[in-house]
């Protein structure tokens, strides 16, 4: 993907904060209809003569269906001073905890106020996302025009066109070269997380004969966790719901073969009979060990893989897909010593950042080497007339399950 070009500037438009555009008020309006004209007059330009970025933010007031509480909403973002920078985003995943968030049923909320202008407290949505710096203020030292930046915590509202943020809240990255926004944009959530889990929860030798199992396994972090295993010299069972379709089954599985995956098998096979012989045999009676376990999913998929586990290994939960409890059998805690833990890798980026920008360079320099292929996306392309109902439906469909890829909003002409 081509690094988007730079934009001119325009004539300022807006004086102030400006509109929900599904409710907009008689001033906003007039602003919008005069912003509209001057947008097919010169659709390139963004920033006014006055330094005045013009903005649009997904942002939800109240919690429930994307399709129903997202609002596209226009501001308008003053010249940067101090310490705070603007920036215009590239690329920015749409992830299930985006809409566990808005739906209100993830434990971080984030602050909703009125400081976009909205006409009531609203929060701007989304966690992830790479932004080109496009202004600094006179005592910005970190980053400067053009460079790409990923933010440093979640919970930061990043569905935006632009944004104003102090620079203390960003990463840089050090070395754009050779990367392309999807990659830069997606890095910090999936891929950090299975670096993590992978290397901060197993007792490892790296000598080529140790296994993790994992299910949810074509998701982003099981891609992810696929790639790192074989960079590592781990070998991989991985746990994918079987398709209808056999074609379409055999097809994601060659997709995580050529990932790097030892096995990849589906739920159904996982809870036969037939594989505890097949495990045996791949981990030469067992004396190859199992461990880690990578959950995604819960349930019985869950209480499945556990037993596969071996003595003393871990098993690491970090999401619920089937949003069925994992029940375990006691024999497991008291005969196998199994530690049973969970990762959030928002608290662990908050705890971590020197780690963090250590993870997420160490994933971006395997990606230039071309050791980390890019996730299948459904791309939600987001220009400045883009309408909220094309942004809400690509966000509505992120739970479906059986998609072709993650929702990306990738910003072409804002
Ligand atoms: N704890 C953390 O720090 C952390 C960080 C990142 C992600 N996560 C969690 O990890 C999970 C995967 O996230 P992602 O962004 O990698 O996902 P993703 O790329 O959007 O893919 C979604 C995955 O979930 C599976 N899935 C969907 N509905 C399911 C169901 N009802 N039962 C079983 N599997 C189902 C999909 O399988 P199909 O293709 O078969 O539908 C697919 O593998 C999510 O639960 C997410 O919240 C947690």
């Amino acid at each position: 993907m081509a690094q988007p070009a730079r934009l001119a500037p325009r004539a300022h438009l807006f004086t102030r904060a400006s509109c929900l555009l599904s409710k907009p008020r008689p001033r906003a309006s007039r602003q919008l209809e005069l912003s509209s004209s001057l947008q097919q007059n010169n659709a390139r330009r963004h920033i006014s003569a006055y330094g005045y970025t013009q903005s649009k933010a997904l942002v939800y007031s109240k919690y429930g269906e994307p399709q129903d509480v997202l609002q596209l909403h226009g501001h308008s973002i003053s010249p940067p001073s101090g310490t705070q920078v603007v920036l215009r985003f590239l690329t920015c995943p749409i992830n299930p905890a985006d809409v566990n968030q808005i739906q209100g049923v993830y434990p971080s909320k984030p602050e909703m106020n009125t400081m976009l202008g909205t006409s009531e407290a609203a929060a701007v949505a989304g966690n992830e996302g790479v932004a080109e710096v496009i202004s600094t203020g006179s005592g910005v030292k970190s980053v400067q025009k053009g460079d790409w930046v990923i933010m440093k915590s979640t919970g930061m509202g990043t569905w935006c066109t632009h944004k104003a943020v102090d620079e203390s809240q960003l990463l840089k990255i050090d070395d754009k070269e050779g990367l392309t926004p999807l990659q830069v944009g997606t890095v910090s959530v999936n891929p950090c997380t299975a670096y993590r889990m992978l290397l901060d929860f197993g007792k490892w030798n790296f000598r080529g004969d140790e296994w993790f199992i994992q299910n949810g396994a074509n998701s982003g972090v099981g891609r992810a966790a696929i790639q790192l295993g074989r960079e590592w010299n781990f070998k991989s069972i991985n746990v994918i719901r079987g398709r209808d379709d056999k074609a379409e089954e055999d097809k994601l599985k060659n997709e995580l073969y050529d990932l790097g995956a030892t096995h990849v098998i589906t739920e159904e096979e996982l809870m036969g009979k037939e594989i505890r012989d097949k495990i045996k045999e791949w981990t030469r009676g067992g004396r190859e060990q199992i461990k880690v376990g990578l959950n995604c999913v819960g349930g019985k998929p869950g209480t499945a893989m556990a037993k596969y586990l071996s003595s003393e290994a871990s098993m690491i939960t970090y999401g619920a897909m089937s949003k069925k409890p994992l029940e375990l059998p006691a024999s497991l805690l008291i005969f196998k010593n199994l530690n049973f833990t969970g990762f959030w890798v928002s608290k662990w980026s908050d705890k971590h950042s020197d780690q963090k920008k250590q993870t997420v360079d160490d994933i971006l320099r395997m990606t230039r080497q071309g050791k980390f292929k890019d996730i299948p996306v459904q791309e939600c392309k987001w220009d400045r007339d883009t309408s909220v109902d094309t942004l809400r439906s690509a966000v509505q469909g992120t739970l479906g399950g059986f998609r072709a890829g993650k929702g990306v909003f990738v910003f072409g002409e804002t």
